[in-house]
């Protein structure tokens, strides 16, 4: 059954599934629930499960949310009940293909003919994970950021077999809870945004690998450089305002120099081996004691309130003048 030509009537309240109650789950399911729709929620693991409505009642109170909208979200026994009636299901379970290709099989088997199949996956291609189900033409990616209610953009994922109908509803839902969504045409392994991040990423321990710097001296370069303008000044939009000539200039130069590396480091494949892991550890490309690691987590979230609530004070501001 495919529901590619059709043009479904969109309801007001989309009943939402959400596969998968941890970091990402719970806070998508959140998200939702603010927006007005009910929301089943399913973890294979009944302590994350039992524990997502507290930690939803956590955030809206963080934000200053009703937290009655945490009663618009019930928890589901399996996946079958969480699906049963949706109009649009997300998976946010373990980063593994296979993992996730099982979940979908147990939603396609219950879910409704029309239901929307989308895929949280950070970086696996989508056509990857759904390949084994008989209407792909209702299936998707939608990339969500951590925290899923603070991070505003979702990256909605299209394979050459998803139907151009599902791409406008799923469109239209995440703006309509508040996201700002944006279309990626092709699905590429991380699509753009973890594409970015990761030709970053591999750059900053190329230089520490090779002893430039440290790593607290990359994250200082990024956070008190160029990391500044991020959240007003995109790349392509810095290009144009440097010039196009000038950015020609400096890729002449500057481009084979850079790490033109395939697979991992051998630097963060020591550090994985050696149980370094970052914060849950104590120790990754930098030490951490729990204040240290407490104090990035708690400004990580204040910059990112911040910024929402700026944002929707402008906005506001906008709508009162054009009145
Ligand atoms: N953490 C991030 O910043 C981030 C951002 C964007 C996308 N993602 C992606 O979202 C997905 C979830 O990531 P997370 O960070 O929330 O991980 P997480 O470990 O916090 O949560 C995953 C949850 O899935 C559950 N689970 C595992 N197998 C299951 C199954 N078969 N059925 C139902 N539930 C199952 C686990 O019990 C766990 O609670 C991953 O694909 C990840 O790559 C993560």
């Amino acid at each position: 059954m495919s529901i590619a030509g059709a043009t479904p009537a969109k309801p007001a309240r989309e009943r939402i599934a959400v596969i998968g109650a941890g970091l990402m789950g719970h806070g998508i399911a959140q998200v939702f629930a603010v927006a007005g729709h009910p929301v089943r929620l399913y973890d294979s693991d009944p302590g994350t499960l039992a524990a997502a409505p507290a930690r939803i009642r956590g955030n809206l109170e963080a934000l200053g949310q009703d937290v009655a909208a945490a009663d618009r979200v019930r928890l589901a026994a399996t996946v079958a009940d969480a699906v049963a009636d949706a109009d649009f299901v997300v998976e946010a379970v373990a980063e593994d293909l296979a993992v996730k290709r099982a979940v979908f099989a147990a939603v396609e088997a219950a879910a409704p003919a029309g239901c929307i199949l989308a895929s949280n996956t950070s970086v696996i291609p989508i056509g990857a994970i759904m390949a084994g189900l008989a209407d792909r033409s209702r299936t998707l990616g939608t990339h969500w950021f951590n925290p899923p209610f603070l991070v505003p953009l979702v990256e909605v994922i299209e394979t050459p077999e998803t139907a151009p109908e599902t791409v406008a509803r799923t469109l239209a839902l995440h703006r309509a809870a508040g996201k700002i969504a944006v279309h990626v045409r092709r699905d590429l392994p991380g699509f753009i945004g973890n594409r970015l991040q990761h030709a970053l990423w591999r750059e900053a321990i190329a230089l520490v690998e090779a002893g430039v710097c440290d790593a607290e001296t990359v994250d200082t370069v990024v956070k008190a450089g160029f990391g500044r303008r991020l959240p007003v000044l995109g790349p392509l939009e810095n290009a144009d305002l440097v010039g196009t000539d000038l950015t020609l200039a400096i890729h002449q130069i500057v481009l084979a120099d850079l790490s033109r590396a395939t697979g991992p480091s051998p630097y963060l494949e020591r550090l994985v081996a050696e149980g370094r892991l970052g914060m849950k550890t104590g120790q990754g490309f930098r030490r951490w004691d729990a204040a240290s690691a407490a104090a990035v987590r708690d400004g990580l979230r204040r910059h990112l309130q911040r910024a929402l609530e700026d944002e929707q004070a402008a906005a506001a501001g906008a709508g009162e003048s054009t009145q």
